[in-house]
């Protein structure tokens, strides 16, 4: 088997969960490493075993090796680095949101058909196995038609106006975080569940801490907890913490979200409700491997992961028997997987979330955004 020779740009969080997400796939190879510094990048090649790191991703453009790289920085790097990768013939994987507006998520898609480069944008939530039952059970009918969708996507690690990440400046995330950063999730998930796209919405945004305390150094994702006061500027917000939005999927589906940074307790709680004229369901990532099933005339019940009990669809993004828990590794493990598979053969089916869902994504938040500054319902 022809080993794929691939590179991460960006070594923090989620250059993290890439690398070892690609290191699982056994016919891909991440030979190289770029981050803003030399020293960044080094320190996490020596710590994974990469030889080849480097202060400067354009360095590894020019060479003909590396045939897909996967940018892990952050929102508002995605699209120059994409469209840099894309003309010089690479293949990309890209993390969420694609863009920080439409405009550049537009022309993304365009240098991708362009260049026929494989894209891939991470939607990775979309892959946790029960996650792609409730898409088999939609898609058979077992829920009858999708009458409510509800739900959340709720996190606490920007609760004190002392957290503080590169998510929270505009100029480096774009001007929606929340809904950015996890709306657009559960966004992705609702419209890839329930085969239904948003096509009206009312949202309003909250921005609770006008001010926020900067520290003097770079912190990473979900590190700032360990920081001391004296080591902050204070200075002031324009993303906001929390938003709520009201959507409808169409004539007849109605529902509505939250996204919060600011609640308390929750870690990463991205809860999925879908309730149809037969059945309804239940989903939180914090729980994965549970699925609710709500019944009206006999008993409600919990279902746990089981490759065996999940629809036939399903059972290819479970790699473990029933009962061994699959989480948020796995889930971008199946991702990476179909995406390399149509690196290797470019007439393989594309099963994955590419370039045009990250433009549609970029043109509903900017809707969410338009909503919440007019105070109104706007149409997508
Ligand atoms: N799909 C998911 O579940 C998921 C989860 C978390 C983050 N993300 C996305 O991943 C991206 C990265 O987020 P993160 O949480 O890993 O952030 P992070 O801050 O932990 O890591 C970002 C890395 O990019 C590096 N970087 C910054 N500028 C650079 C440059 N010019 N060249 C090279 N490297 C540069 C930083 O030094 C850092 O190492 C974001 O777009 C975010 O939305 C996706």
């Amino acid at each position: 088997m022809r080993k794929i020779k691939t590179a991460v740009i960006g070594t923090g969080f989620m250059g993290r969960v890439h690398t070892e997400g690609i290191r699982r796939l056994g016919n891909v190879e991440v030979v190289a490493v770029a981050d803003v510094t030399a020293e960044l990048a080094q320190r996490f090649g020596q710590q994974f075993g990469i030889e080849r790191t480097t202060g400067d991703y354009r360095a590894l453009l020019s060479d003909p090796q590396i045939e897909a790289v996967h940018v892990c920085t952050p929102n508002a790097l995605h699209y120059p680095m994409s469209k840099e990768i894309m003309q010089a013939g690479k293949h990309v994987l890209c993390e969420k949101p694609l863009a920080i507006s439409s405009a550049e998520a537009e022309d993304l898609v365009e240098v991708a058909k362009a260049q026929k480069a494989a894209n891939c944008l991470n939607h990775n939530l979309r892959y946790y196995p029960v996650v792609q039952h409730i898409r088999q059970m939609v898609a058979n009918g077992d829920l009858g038609d999708v009458l409510v969708v509800q739900g959340t996507y709720s996190q606490d690690w920007l609760l004190y106006d002392t957290d503080w990440n590169w998510r929270i400046d505009s100029k480096d995330n774009g001007p929606l975080r929340v809904m950015g950063d996890i709306g657009s999730h559960w966004m992705d998930m609702v419209q890839h569940l329930t085969g239904l796209r948003i096509t009206s919405l009312c949202a309003d945004l909250q921005i609770f801490h006008k001010t926020r305390k900067r520290p003097k150094v770079a912190v990473e994702t979900f590190a700032g907890k360990t920081l001391r006061p004296e080591d902050y500027h204070e200075i002031p917000i324009d993303t906001e913490d929390f938003g709520a939005v009201l959507v409808r999927l169409g004539e007849r589906a109605r529902g509505a979200f939250t996204a919060s940074q600011v609640n308390t307790g929750c870690k990463n709680r991205l809860q999925m409700e879908i309730y149809g004229s037969k059945a309804g369901v239940i989903w939180n990532q914090e729980r994965p491997d549970e699925l609710w099933i709500g019944q009206r005339n006999t008993p409600s019940y919990l279902i746990i992961k089981d490759p065996a009990l999940l629809a036939e669809k399903a059972r290819g993004f479970a790699d473990l028997p029933g009962g061994h828990g699959e989480g948020y590794d796995d889930a971008h493990k199946q991702v990476f997987r179909r995406f390399y598979q149509t690196v290797a053969d470019r007439s393989a089916p594309v099963d994955y979330p590419t370039f045009a869902d990250g433009y549609q994504m970029m043109c509903l938040l900017e809707k969410v955004l338009e909503s919440h500054n007019q105070r109104a319902w706007v149409e997508v």
